[in-house]
């Protein structure tokens, strides 16, 4: 059994679908966690699903990730703008990382044109709501599989 994708998600994404729906969209995060686990499914692939609020705790997950998961696809939320804690860790895999936002960060305001996961991540899916996972699990999937 191969190991799962880790799919991470920061603060303030639990209240996807009521929080600025015209930015973030209706879905909730556990639609959007359903979406990634058909998707991952598709390719033959499982994921770990899980969001915090706190950025120690998604360290740890990142930490986790480093012998536990085959890939991790991220969502930092506002964290990507501010943590270089998170860069570190994702500093620390191996495994592909793909860096994942709902909304577009680089059409909206100056201060979330940088995101210090970027210098980390394989590649970015921006701008398609929660089709922005699904086309990150999907990237995931097929870079961990010619990882193998
Ligand atoms: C976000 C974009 C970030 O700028 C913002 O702080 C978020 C969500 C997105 O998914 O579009 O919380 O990561």
């Amino acid at each position: 059994m191969s190991k799962p994708i880790y799919v991470l998600s920061g603060p303030n994404l639990n209240l996807l679908g009521v929080r600025e729906p015209e930015i973030y969209g209706h879905q909730t995060l556990d639609d959007v966690k359903r979406l990634c686990e058909a998707r991952a499914s598709a390719f033959g692939c499982t994921v770990v699903f899980r969001q915090s609020n706190h950025e120690g705790e998604l360290v740890d997950w990142i930490q986790e990730a480093r012998t536990e998961a085959s890939a991790l696809v991220i969502n930092p939320a506002a964290y990507g703008h501010t943590s270089i804690a998170i860069l570190d860790g994702l500093k620390m895999l191996s495994v592909p990382v793909i860096e994942c936002h709902l909304s577009n960060p680089a059409s909206r305001e100056t201060f979330r044109r940088k995101t210090y996961v970027s210098l980390a991540a394989t590649g970015v899916v921006s701008g398609f709501g929660a089709a922005s996972y699904e086309l990150a699990v999907e990237a995931a999937a097929g870079l961990a599989r010619k990882a193998k």
